[in-house]
């Protein structure tokens, strides 16, 4: 079937989300089972987990300008997605400024079931690898549990990351995403 690219489900996002690593391929598996390499540009798209709210499917991840230096991280169509990569564990964003973007997670000490994610300009938080799952965080308390992306204040939809400890059901505009790398062709 589908093996002329490792990537090949990233672009058609079908379910499950996950990505298929031919494993003749040496480009495309790192040293363990767990962790695939990314290409080295990619847009990130969302691919809604299991039945969810399929509103959530096929969007990218951009940055909406918030205040100085920093930006909420909106989901949107690809015409203004933006071109990360990863730097060591750094999820970087090129916006053509001399100055880096990075993911940075909000805080996880507030009690609540999910938090904002923003593009910062810094180098982000640590932490951030792929697996056959797309974009995930490896945070030092162990709380992340994947993505969400939910309607929220900017009138697009709006990424959130889910806290593990708390289990709270999520709003009906939410869908519970994987983030998949689009390469940059
Ligand atoms: C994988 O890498 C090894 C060592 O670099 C090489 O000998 C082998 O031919 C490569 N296999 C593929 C499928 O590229
Ligand atoms: C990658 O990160 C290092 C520091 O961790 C920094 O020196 C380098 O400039 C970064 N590269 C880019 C392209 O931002
Ligand atoms: C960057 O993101 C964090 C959230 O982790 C936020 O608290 C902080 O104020 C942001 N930095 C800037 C310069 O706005
Ligand atoms: C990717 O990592 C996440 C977080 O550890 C895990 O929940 C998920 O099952 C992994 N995906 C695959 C395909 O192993
Ligand atoms: C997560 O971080 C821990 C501690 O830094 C490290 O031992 C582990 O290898 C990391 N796991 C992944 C999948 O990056």
């Amino acid at each position: 079937m589908l093996l002329c690219s490792p990537w090949i489900f990233a672009l058609t996002c079908s379910v499950p989300c996950i990505l298929a690593i031919p494993a003749t391929s040496n480009s495309s598996v790192a040293s363990t089972d767990t962790t695939v390499t990314q290409p080295d540009q990619y847009y990130l798209k969302t691919c809604v987990k299991g039945t969810g709210n399929q509103a959530k499917e096929g969007l990218y991840v951009t940055s909406y300008h918030t205040g100085a230096g920093t930006s909420d991280v909106t989901l949107e169509g690809i015409d203004v997605a933006s071109v990360g990569f990863l730097n060591g564990t750094h999820q970087q964003f090129d916006y053509d400024t001399p100055f880096p973007w990075g993911l940075q997670m909000g805080g996880d000490d507030n009690y609540a079931a999910w938090e904002f994610a923003l593009i910062n300009a810094s180098y982000g938080d640590e932490g951030f690898y792929f697996n056959k799952s797309g974009l995930q965080w490896n945070e030092t308390e162990g709380g992340f549990n994947g993505w969400l992306a939910c309607d929220w204040w900017h009138g697009v939809p709006q990424l959130f990351w889910n806290y593990v400890y708390y289990d709270y059901s999520i709003p009906s505009s939410c869908a519970e995403v994987d983030l998949i790398p689009v390469p940059v062709s």
